[in-house]
């Protein structure tokens, strides 16, 4: 019989999922790059409205499904071509993990780094500009720590969903939830922590008329949800019948939503207390904080913590990533769990060596100007992801059949059901296919 989450063990994994380094290192860099508060505002609009009904279309075929997202949507839609879609995640879900496992080694690497002292070596905070870029640069380390990380998720999933994936939930995200919340209540006592808060909360309106914004918002809540790529499928695929996805749904968007914006409030504040320009690029978690923890009160600690906070949140996140591929590979091969995790994690990891040697041996390759890992995640959240939302939507709007995808979402007698189609159908495509012709 195929595995079942616990209630609560379900929803601690699928928050787990969703928060990692999108909310952390990458919502931060982009929301100052493009004008922090309006971008927020448009960020939760997308997430509302597009978000949320593709969080609940994926579990609710998933709970239908009971199985991998390519055999799920080749049995929902016999005789059609839709498990192509499932297709593309479990492809994807390689590159995803090839170059989101290299950040979370760098995060391990800064974690390690600030317990054992050696990340506060440099003491002027602005050598670490020089720190980073020679680690980055270094042919083997990063991948060690790359690998590290690939080594732990595996043996975690590869331990099953309750015993493996949900355990590790409950021990982390309880932990996780505790030190972002001192992180920010820290930040926000710091003298000149309004400034972080006005940028966080109001809006540069001129920033609306700047189509960039709206793509860069709309790529943001993709990523940092983790929807189009068939993680809540899978997750879903597991959950207990009598769970309602509604709520589920709305938990895990609030969750989500929440930790990107403590996460906001713990790192802004800080930033701008210290009149640094928040606008610095993916360098801000690597460079400009750890400069920061290097001068603060108590910044050696705040820095463990903070580092600490990036690599766990990270590891829930691959979990979920690694997962994908894994049921696909188990049921097609016949394999048992562990060795079809073991094979998944090793192809993650070759997808993942172009951008983990882009700052080493394959410094000079760049595309349409950007770094290998740059392009990498450029493509993911705004091809890939994309892409697999849009097909997620219209499966479930158009292929799937009216009454079928209302009763398995559990929203047959809710006025929102029509709601839910309607932004799946319409709404859904139309606005991720406007953004996407932009770029
Ligand atoms: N959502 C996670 C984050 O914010 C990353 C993630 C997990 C993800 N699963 C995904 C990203 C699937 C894209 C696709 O860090």
């Amino acid at each position: 019989m195929r595995e079942q989450w616990s209630r609560g063990g379900f929803l601690l994994a699928a928050v787990g999922s969703a928060a990692g380094l999108g909310n952390i290192w990458r919502f931060s860099y982009v929301a100052g790059e493009n004008g922090g508060a309006a971008f927020l505002i448009i960020y939760m609009v997308a997430v509302i409205f597009i978000g949320l009904p593709l969080v609940i279309a994926e579990l609710a075929i998933g709970r239908r499904g009971r199985d991998d997202a390519v055999a799920t949507l080749r049995h929902q839609a016999p005789g059609k071509h839709w498990y192509i879609a499932g297709g593309l995640s479990v492809v994807g879900a390689f590159f995803i993990l090839g170059f989101y496992s290299l950040i979370a080694g760098w995060a391990l690497k800064y974690f390690i780094g600030a317990v054992d002292g050696s990340l506060w070596a440099p003491v002027h905070s602005s050598a670490y500009g020089a720190y980073f870029k020679a680690f980055i640069a270094r042919p083997y380390e990063p991948l060690i720590w790359q690998l590290l990380m690939i080594a732990i998720t595996t043996a975690v999933v590869a331990a099953g969903i309750r015993h493996g994936i949900e355990a590790a939930n409950r021990l982390l995200m309880p932990i996780l939830g505790l030190i972002i919340i001192a992180l920010a209540v820290y930040s926000l006592n710091l003298d000149g922590a309004e400034k972080g808060l006005e940028f966080l909360f109001s809006p540069d309106w001129s920033a609306f008329s700047r189509p960039a914004v709206y793509i860069a918002a709309i790529g943001q809540a993709f990523f940092s949800l983790g929807i189009g790529m068939a993680i809540f499928l899978t997750y879903g695929s597991y959950l207990d019948p009598g769970q309602s996805i509604g709520k589920s749904a709305c938990i895990i968007v609030l969750g989500d939503s929440l930790l990107a914006i403590t996460a906001g409030l713990a790192i802004f504040p800080a930033v701008f207390a210290f009149g640094i320009d928040p606008a610095e690029g993916p360098e801000l978690a690597f460079i400009t904080l750890p400069g920061l923890f290097s001068q603060m009160p108590g910044g050696r600690f705040i820095g463990t913590l903070f580092f600490g906070l990036l690599a766990g949140a990270a590891l829930t996140s691959m979990f979920s990533i690694l997962e994908v591929p894994s049921a696909y590979l188990a049921r097609r091969m016949a394999w048992s769990r562990r060795k079809a995790v073991c094979l998944a994690a090793l192809l993650s990891f070759l997808a993942g060596l172009p951008p983990a040697l882009g700052f080493a041996l394959l410094e000079d390759i760049t595309i349409n100007g950007r770094g290998l890992l740059d392009t990498y995640d450029y493509a993911v959240s705004h091809l890939l992801l994309p892409t697999g939302g849009i097909l997620i939507a219209l499966f479930t709007g158009w292929g799937w059949g009216k009454s079928r995808a209302l009763e398995a979402s559990g929203l047959l007698n809710s006025p929102l059901g029509k709601v839910w189609l309607f932004s799946l159908r319409y709404i859904s495509p139309v606005v991720i296919l406007a953004v996407f012709m932009s770029a």
